[in-house]
């Protein structure tokens, strides 16, 4: 048996929840969003980030980064999810430049600021990544190169398969009543398809219908000894891909689209802290990112797209609309789980008991552990 260390104060107390938020997700690289369609000037995307709203802006096509937050009176300059509009804030009209800094400001005389006062007024700026078509922030002021985030071969796997994104992308967002740590601990836990998704998700893991016996992988076994040895774990390690056959039938769409990859298979990519991205047969890519609001609180966002349309015509919307809805159909059916997990928990419950199979979960906890301890000291 493996222990994370983990209490389930780590679920529940907003202490814990101020200590992640400093020593996570204000710290580290975070995906923020899909790059292709922030291709033209001023689209942009916004992402709230370790309690931080982010605006990240297409100008003169350079990606940057903004807290997106008026210098005036504080309004967000930019409310949509995604979009495509000039950075100007929309309560008094500000206008601001690519550097952040206020350009105009209409009705000027109102104000009377100093020169020099107004020549301050800018924004918080943020370093920002593209890795292909996906969008990294680091809200450090001093943030570490991605590469000591994240190997370099796995950088170069989500470039690979994100450049085979189509431009067009469905995305939504929703409140989800649990602790966001539970949803990454729920992805990498395969043992519980069997459970959760008997009619959903399980019966695509068989081969030709027969459901398959989940076995320990060897993988795993050089993991578990270095947890049972307590040894130190590497940041890098916790972001990794894999990939495993799939008894998906090829869509009906599979001609329409290009493909990442060569094999029928479902692959995924886990990307620490908060990111689940996968793709059955490199021709559908689907993102999920669990973004901490409150301990008991977390934003879902939910995006899906397609590998690139073979025919620029071809009108996607429907397909795109049907994909994230049956993909919604199985979050829920976690939602379900992982709502009533997250009500039921409480200060002196028992802390979770690991089998071998859960030494991925157990080596992502214990250096998530130190890093929040490191950061309440
Ligand atoms: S709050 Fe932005 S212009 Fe006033
Ligand atoms: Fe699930």
């Amino acid at each position: 048996m493996l222990r994370s260390g983990l209490k389930p104060a780590h679920y529940l107390s907003p202490a814990v929840l101020a200590a992640e938020q400093e020593s996570i997700f204000r710290s580290l690289w975070v995906f923020a969003g899909f790059g292709q369609v922030l291709k033209t000037p001023n689209a942009f995307l916004t992402r709230d980030i370790g309690g931080i709203p982010v605006v990240v802006q297409n100008f003169d096509g350079e990606l940057r980064a903004f807290e997106n937050l008026c210098a005036h009176r504080q309004m967000a300059l930019q409310w949509e999810a995604y979009g495509k509009r000039s950075l100007i804030c929309r309560y008094h009209g500000w206008a601001y430049d690519g550097n952040g800094c206020v350009k105009g400001i209409p009705n000027a005389s109102l104000y009377r600021y100093a020169e020099a006062e107004r020549a301050g007024l800018c924004l918080r700026r943020f370093a920002v990544r593209s890795i292909g078509n996906l969008v990294f922030v680091n809200l450090s002021p001093h943030p570490l190169p991605i590469e000591e985030q994240f190997h370099t071969e796995f950088l170069e796997s989500l470039e690979r398969a994100s450049a085979t994104f189509d431009d067009e992308i469905i995305h939504t967002s929703f409140p989800a009543a649990w602790n966001w740590k539970l949803n990454f601990e729920n992805v990498l836990d395969p043992n519980h398809i069997q459970f959760i998704h008997p009619k959903t998700f399980y019966p695509l893991l068989g081969d030709g219908g027969q459901p398959v016996e989940l076995e320990l992988s060897p993988t795993i076994l050089p993991i578990h000894e270095q947890m049972q040895a307590g040894a130190p774990v590497d940041l890098r390690d916790l972001s990794y891909a894999v990939h495993s056959p799939v008894a998906v039938s090829r869509p009906w769409y599979r001609d329409l689209v290009e493909r990442y990859g060569e094999l029928d298979d479902y692959y995924n990519w886990f990307i620490f802290p908060d990111v689940n991205f996968c793709s059955v047969h490199g021709q559908m890519f689907l993102l999920q990112q669990f973004s901490p609001v409150a301990a008991d609180l977390t934003d879902f966002h939910l995006t899906v797209v397609t590998a690139r349309r073979r025919e620029p015509e071809a009108d996607f919307s429907a397909l795109l609309r049907e994909l994230i809805r049956r993909e919604k159909i199985v979050i829920d059916e976690d939602g379900v789980a992982l709502s009533a997990l997250q009500r039921q928990l409480h200060a002196g419950a028992p802390s979770a008991a690991h089998g071998d199979y859960e030494s991925h979960i157990v080596r992502m906890l214990r250096w998530y552990a130190g890093a929040v301890a490191r950061a309440a000291a």
